[in-house]
């Protein structure tokens, strides 16, 4: 996740940001957050909470970030003592990683009986939190009532992120790696290219029912979808995520719906129109079972014939809409890819369009694309799915300008 292109591809320039951290093991973690900030242009001024500072110390920091932090109410350093006022003003986003329970629980009451709870109480920026946590702690009635107080408030929620804890646990709690909460900061702050302009995209397969148990499906795994709304999500833009069933988790900052039928996804797209740009990277069924059959169907020596109706064709659909948002296909071929990609292009009315072969790419890490619009053919050697996402949403900005 940490790659060079990763860091690149965010640009935070002349973004004033104020990087909270509070005390949990994940404080380490703040170092690099700081780190990969200032690499993307950012001016970052870091303040910590007396617990933070039992993990990291103020010095770490200042290193990192060049300027002195402040760590208490009482130290008068701005010389009339309203370093609790003044640092957040003129700061474009106060960004809190790590977010302990305990200090979003101050948050939530408004509490200010220390620099950095007064600051987030006195600011005049958007705040975003990172949780980093125990999972019981996480899913404390407590800490749930604090975070929907918080999301009521206004306040972005980053994370938390799933997996092994410093505790020896595993599950949700942990904090989002910082090359993940980096990646969902220009959303948050208005920057980017895509600032500005919401992008719905479809991601994975559909589950046609036959049964309550069976059903019909495909190899999708939705790696292109999710990369693709991450790399809407670096290049500034609000994104909604209508995904099919995955084991994917979220790209930080991502609004996620998840849906299983073709017609589920077909009514979560256009309840979340109007957008920008429509990107339908979904391997949407073809064909669903007639009726499905409301019990368990047994089996039978005689086989089984199934009636199968086609699906609505979301992006056709979307495309056709008087308002259409820019809309961006998907074309999986097993051969002849320019030949039947352009075709689906032109029947679509679609200004962009992108093709790969369904084999080389189904489930994989990698993909091969080429790139189909008004201008012609334009060719992506294999790389990484990041990598080729962030490349179709460079080409897309270029076309939408
Ligand atoms: O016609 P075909 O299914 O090959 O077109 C693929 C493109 O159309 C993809 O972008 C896919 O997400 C979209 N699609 C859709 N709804 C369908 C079928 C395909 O949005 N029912």
């Amino acid at each position: 996740m940490e790659s060079a292109q990763g860091i690149e591809a965010v640009s935070l320039a002349n973004k004033k940001i104020i990087l909270g951290v509070t005390g949990g093991i994940a404080a380490y973690k703040a170092a690099e957050l700081c780190r990969l900030l200032i690499r993307a242009g950012a001016d970052v001024r870091v303040v910590m909470t007396a617990a933070a500072q039992q993990f990291v110390t103020p010095l770490t920091f200042q290193a990192l970030s060049g300027k002195p932090v402040p760590t208490s109410l009482w130290e008068a350093a701005s010389g009339d003592g309203m370093e609790h006022i003044h640092l957040s003003r003129g700061a474009d986003l106060l960004l809190v990683a790590p977010a302990s329970a305990d200090f979003l629980a101050r948050l939530t009451h408004g509490r200010a009986d220390d620099l950095l709870s007064a600051l987030c109480l006195a600011r005049a920026c958007p705040l975003a939190v990172a949780p980093a946590m125990n999972r019981e702690m996480w899913a404390a009635a407590p800490t749930r009532r604090n975070l929907e107080q918080l999301r009521a408030d206004g306040v972005s929620l980053l994370g938390p992120a799933t997996g092994e804890q410093a505790c020896g646990e595993t599950g949700l709690g942990r904090m989002l790696e910082p090359a993940d909460l980096l990646a969902a900061l220009p959303a948050l702050l208005d920057a980017g290219p895509l600032a500005g302009k919401r992008v719905v995209i479809t991601a994975g397969p559909t589950y046609e029912p036959i049964d309550p148990v069976r059903g019909l499906t495909n190899l999708s795994s939705g790696k292109m979808g999710y990369a693709v709304a991450q790399a809407a999500t670096e290049a500034g833009a609000t994104v909604c995520l209508v995904s099919g069933p995955t084991c994917l988790a979220s790209p930080a900052g991502v609004t996620r719906i998840d849906v299983q039928s073709a017609a589920d996804m077909r009514r979560a797209v256009l309840a979340a129109l109007p957008a920008d740009v429509f990107i339908a990277v979904a391997a949407v069924a073809d064909y669903r079972v007639d009726a499905a059959a409301a019990q368990k169907l047994k089996k039978s020596a005689a086989g089984l014939t199934l009636q199968l109706v086609a699906t609505p064709d979301i992006l056709a659909e979307v495309a056709a809409l008087p308002d259409a948002p820019f809309c961006v296909g998907f074309a999986a071929e097993t051969g002849q890819l320019a030949e039947h990609a352009e075709a689906k292009r032109r029947k679509k009315k679609l200004p962009l369009l992108v093709g790969n072969l369904a084999q080389d790419t189904l489930g994989q890490d990698t993909a091969e694309l080429v790139l189909f619009d008004d201008r012609g053919e334009h060719r992506l050697p294999r790389a990484d799915k990041l990598v080729q996402a962030r490349h179709l949403i460079s080409h897309l900005v270029n076309l939408l300008n």
